[in-house]
């Protein structure tokens, strides 16, 4: 079975053109459910039903059969043989499309093909009862809305693009009639899912749906795919315990303040990323961070008893400095791939005075290697540390894999990686550190 992501909304909320996009960067296979019923509206018009009659509908359903198929990335809907994907965008097919929705025999006949799309890839599928109905279990849902004169703009600019005659206030009483008929009929009524994010688009960018929808994906992939609940249990309890503990010592002796904390992971194979000043900062980090973090430390202190020790407690694994060390790459991503995270300096070496200095390339490597995002964290504090020093730690929002752009594994692109991933630390730096 795939990943199932279900956006249900009201017409013209932008789900199609969010779950196109999504799909086409995630690849995934786009489903769009409302393209089945108007399939089934544009055969009744055809043949002169009347589609609000479920007696005259009813006996078609017999004489029809619906197909999606993917040409080239995009989805065609072949009705009894003819591929239809064009013909059924017209106003009048959007009308008939909604009334034979409110059928619920149209409903049953098409629920399978729908399922088992779902069942046999990982598909992002948009409509009306796709996370309610459909795909009750998907692990991924949105609810997707905006108000009703915006999705009547944007259904007027695309109509008007394809060249045909429209006028916007036909265009936004079809849609009233349509948001009551689709949420007021009996079967499958448009709702939002109780488990469902909901998003109001109306003041949003097509760039910011497209983004908040793939943190939901890559969450519950990461979720699904490495479960940090595959560590061993007494691990998850010693280190729980511990961060509890050291939390206490950290905020006695340091004014402690943590900003950003919405954008913590809310699961483990994750990397972060932060600025060096202190031998401390990986207990900065973990101290908000729920999830059991490994770290990369110069092999010099693995020389020293008990200090090795420790750091081995802690997940802490050798490094050489100023070498590609291959074996603490490998092991770096071993442990991403067994649900820890990876806490990483990307400069290699602590910033005394507080500056921002370049990222070495190992931390744009695993994270396109692994395939896993990168949450960039700021550690500001004035001067020199000393009891009661205001520390802030401020978490950003993570930074995807494919917007790290590394294509061919070279220098070139890990170098501007790393540079994408330190300017997203620096802009949660302070200015006056
Ligand atoms: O998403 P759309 O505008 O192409 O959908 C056309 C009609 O089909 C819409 O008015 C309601 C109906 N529909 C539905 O009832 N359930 C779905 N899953 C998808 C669409």
């Amino acid at each position: 079975m795939g990943l199932n992501c279900a956006i249900d909304g009201p017409s013209g909320a932008g789900k199609s053109t969010i779950a196109k996009t999504l799909a086409q960067k995630l690849g995934f296979v786009y489903v769009d459910t409302g393209a089945l019923y108007r399939s089934i509206g544009y055969y009744a018009v055809s043949n002169g039903a009347d589609t609000s009659s479920a007696a005259e509908i009813l006996p078609l359903l017999s004489e029809i059969s619906v197909e999606l198929k993917y040409v080239d990335g995009s989805q065609r809907v072949i009705l009894n043989g003819e591929d239809v994907s064009d013909l059924i965008r017209t106003p009048e097919i959007s009308m008939a499309a909604s009334n034979v929705s409110a059928i619920p025999d149209v409903r049953e006949f098409l629920l399978n093909l729908q399922r088992d799309i779902a069942d046999k890839n990982d598909i992002i599928m948009d409509g009306r009862d796709i996370g309610t109905v459909i795909l009750p279990s998907a692990e991924v849902k949105v609810f997707m809305t905006a108000s009703a004169e915006e999705r009547a703009r944007r259904r007027y600019d695309e109509l008007k693009a394809k060249g045909q005659d429209v006028v916007y206030d036909d265009i936004l009483r079809d849609i009233n009639q349509r948001d009551y008929n689709d949420s007021h009929r009996e079967t499958a009524p448009l709702r939002k899912a109780d488990d469902a994010v909901e998003l109001d688009t109306t003041s949003m960018t097509i760039d910011e749906v497209v983004e908040k929808i793939e943190l939901l994906i890559t969450d519950a992939q990461k979720k699904e795919s490495v479960p940090f609940k595959t560590i061993p249990a007494f691990r998850r309890w010693f280190y729980a315990v511990l961060r509890f503990i050291v939390w206490i010592g950290f905020s006695v002796v340091f004014n402690l303040k943590y900003e950003g904390t919405e954008n913590l992971p809310d699961h483990g194979s994750v990397i972060l990323a932060g600025n060096h000043r202190t031998w401390f900062d990986p207990i900065l980090i973990a101290i908000r961070v729920k999830y059991i973090s490994s770290y990369m430390a110069k092999a010099e202190l693995f020389d020293h008893f008990p200090l090795n020790v420790i750091i081995r407690a802690v997940h802490g694994f050798p490094t050489r400095r100023n070498s590609a060390d291959v074996s603490a790459l490998t092991r770096a991503e071993n442990m991403i791939r067994n649900g820890y995270n990876l806490t990483i300096f990307p400069e290699g070496t602590r910033s005394k005075d507080g500056k921002i200095g370049r990222a070495k390339s190992g931390v744009a490597f695993i994270a396109s290697k692994c395939a896993v995002p990168v949450y960039p964290v700021g550690i500001s504090f004035k001067s020199r540390l000393h009891f009661r020093s205001k520390i802030t730690v401020r978490f950003g929002k993570p930074i995807m894999p494919d917007e790290l752009k590394i294509n061919s594994m070279s220098k070139t692109d890990f170098r501007a990686a790393g540079e994408l991933i330190m300017s997203n630390i620096a802009a949660l730096v302070d200015s006056d550190v």
